[in-house]
């Protein structure tokens, strides 16, 4: 049984990699909705309505289990989709828990009540939609108390890193962090809270400094999923992976084999 993995474009690889390095024996369904990215400035009904399809996409191709591997779906859709409630033997998973969990020192899926952390100054890097939508400061705030988030809206990014422009996004990196530091001159720690942004991690730690530990998703995700498949062994497989694409196959996979450094071929969804 495979499990999904969606992101809006190739943001969510960063995951992918991440989990197929930590688990080698999980199959794993690629799901890049790259004919509608980026989500993340898109209003909240249409993220869900994107997000909602391409999930039920995956269940239908028999992946039990989804990781929304998109901060921007998660923020939008997750919370209502599994209120909504999911079919029988079906489950969709998010990336900002186990992110937190880190950030607030917890154990997989330690719900105790929220208590104060080491960690008080954190920048928050994301997408327009994920900062309105104001999930992380949630997420957190039912975690840890006693922390400052200070939040930048990285407009751009996305489009230049699924365009494969990496000098412009070079640039609108540093002046996003430019920008937060105007508001929050000495972050403790920054939150990578786009699921692209790890592709340009080297940027994001030299224009914040050596002294600011800069989060990303990808082997936190990973690890949590490790977790919950131990509890969960029927997920185990051959190691095989299948990339599927609702834009133009052959440009994805050309970006997708760019960023990843092996050949990756994505087929139309
Ligand atoms: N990778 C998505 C995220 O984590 C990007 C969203 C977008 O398409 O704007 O938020």
């Amino acid at each position: 049984m495979a499990v999904g993995i969606f992101d809006s474009g190739l943001g969510g690889l960063t995951v992918l990699n991440a989990a197929q390095k930590r688990l080698p024996d999980v199959d794993f369904l690629y799901f890049a909705d790259s004919a509608h990215a980026p989500y993340g400035v898109r209003d909240a009904e249409n993220i869900y309505g994107l997000t909602r399809k391409a999930v039920n996409d995956l269940w239908n191709r028999g992946c039990d289990l989804v990781i929304l591997a998109c901060n921007t779906a998660s923020a939008a859709a997750l919370r209502r989709m599994q209120e909504e409630g999911v079919p029988e033997g079906k489950r969709v998973l998010g990336v900002f828990v186990p992110l937190i969990e880190a950030l607030t020192e917890r154990q997989w899926g330690d719900n105790s009540p929220p208590r104060e952390v080491a960690v008080k100054h954190v920048a928050l890097f994301a997408t327009p939609a994920t900062v309105s939508s104001r999930a992380f400061q949630r997420e957190l705030a039912f975690r840890a108390i006693g922390v400052d988030v200070e939040a930048q809206a990285c407009g751009g990014v996305v489009d230049a890193i699924e365009d494969g422009d990496l000098i412009l996004a070079e640039a609108l990196v540093r002046s996003h962090v430019d920008a937060l530091k105007r508001k929050m001159p000495e972050p403790q720690a920054a939150i990578l809270g786009c699921t692209h942004y790890p592709l340009m991690a080297e940027t994001f730690q030299r224009a914040l400094g050596s002294d600011v530990q800069v989060y990303s998703q990808g082997d936190l995700v990973a690890e949590s999923l490790a977790d919950y498949l131990q509890r969960h062994p029927k997920m185990q497989g051959d190691g095989e992976s299948g990339f599927l694409t609702s834009g133009k196959p052959a440009f994805v996979s050309d970006r997708a084999t760019q960023f990843l450094r092996r050949q990756i071929t994505f087929e139309a969804a």
